[in-house]
């Protein structure tokens, strides 16, 4: 990655026009919704509680497993409540988090990314000079298993954020198991399985900033594309909308609920679900009076295994849609691939 301006700070300097680097030209122009569109489209809200705590026999268990399945299938997207992660952490977390993005600029600069590192404030994915630029300022953590946790990184940050980063991650751990194991059911896999892939995956966050910008009509968020993860949970900060989500070739929004969680399904899923599950593509836009934060913690399989179809699917189904690679294999240039569109998962494909 190329290291990049802080977009926090360009916003800063009341600028009416965005430089050049942040310009999207014709088809590359997010789609804006305005304040009174009316489709009432949205992703499916699944409630954890009827999944995890309920009697895996009754009624209320079965027909929210199937609005898991028909979610994962046809939306690749859903928001969940009764999750299990505490009020009080998510409030902690998202005042640490707040507090990170206005560090004054020469603290964050001890934490700016190195040319060889992925990790701390900066961008992802920028491979060249003349690439458009996200209007995002972000920051980039391992976090789980605890032998890939860069600690000279834990150290520099405040002790509070890094004690909430700690325990929120091995919460949201618990959520992504925990819906990954519903999963599992559905599909019709075996336990042990969807255990050797994601009892004890690789997990990364990514804090994310949008500053307010003043020509949102001609600016990204974050350009489309899918995630490269098994499941990735994202925590919306704000109230601010942003996120939309690709349905039918149309970009559906996605409004934060309070205390939800958006969850959808990365390209490691759609592999591992032998194509049932679907990876979709996804965006964030800008806007000109608000700003908005968010986290999105990335959980893959775990490391050292083999990513490709499960056995138990592609049995029941007689053919594999997906090659298998090794983990490391699959991780290896997807950080110098440019993020475009589905372009992981093009490389999976046999
Ligand atoms: C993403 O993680 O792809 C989008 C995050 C967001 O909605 O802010
Ligand atoms: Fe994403």
């Amino acid at each position: 990655s190329l290291i990049v301006p802080c977009v926090q700070e360009l916003a800063k300097k009341s600028i009416t026009k965005i430089p050049p680097r942040y310009v999207r030209q014709d088809h590359q122009k997010p789609f804006l919704t305005s304040s009174d569109d009316t489709s009432n489209l949205s992703i499916p809200v699944i409630d954890l509680h009827a999944l995890f705590s309920t009697d895996s026999e009754s009624s209320t268990y079965s027909s929210e497993l199937n609005k898991l399945h028909s979610a994962s299938k046809e939306w690749g997207f859903f928001q969940v409540i009764n999750h299990g992660i505490s009020e009080s952490l998510l409030e902690d977390f998202k005042s640490e988090v707040l507090k990170l993005f206005k560090l004054p600029m020469e603290e964050k600069e001890k934490l700016w990314q190195k040319e060889d590192c992925q990790e701390g404030f900066g961008q992802l994915f920028v491979a060249s000079e003349d690439q458009k630029l996200d209007w995002c300022d972000k920051f980039y953590v391992n976090t789980l298993p605890l032998n890939i946790r860069n600690s000279k990184l834990f150290q520099k940050l405040p002790p509070i954020l890094s004690e909430k980063v700690d325990t929120y991650s091995r919460e949201i751990k618990k959520v992504a198991v925990g819906i990954l194991g519903e999963m599992g059911k559905a599909l019709g896999m075996s336990k042990e399985e969807m255990g050797e892939l994601f009892d004890d995956g690789a997990q990364f966050l990514q804090m994310n900033y949008y500053p307010q910008c003043p020509e949102p009509e001609l600016a990204m968020g974050f350009s489309p594309h899918s995630d490269a993860t098994g499941l990735t949970i994202l925590y919306q900060l704000t109230k601010t909308t942003g996120l939309q989500v690709r349905k039918h070739g149309n970009w559906v929004s996605v409004k934060p609920l309070p205390n939800a969680l958006v969850v959808n399904i990365g390209d490691i899923m759609e592999v591992v679900s032998n194509g049932v599950y679907k990876s979709i593509e996804h965006c964030a836009t800008v806007q000109s009076n608000e700003e908005r934060l968010s986290v999105a913690t990335f959980y893959s399989s775990n490391m050292g295994v083999e990513v490709g179809p499960a056995r138990s699917l592609v049995a029941q189904h007689n053919v594999a849609n997906f090659r298998r690679v090794a983990f490391e294999e699959y991780y290896k240039d997807f950080f110098a691939r440019k993020l475009d569109g589905k372009s992981n998962l093009e490389f999976m494909k046999l």
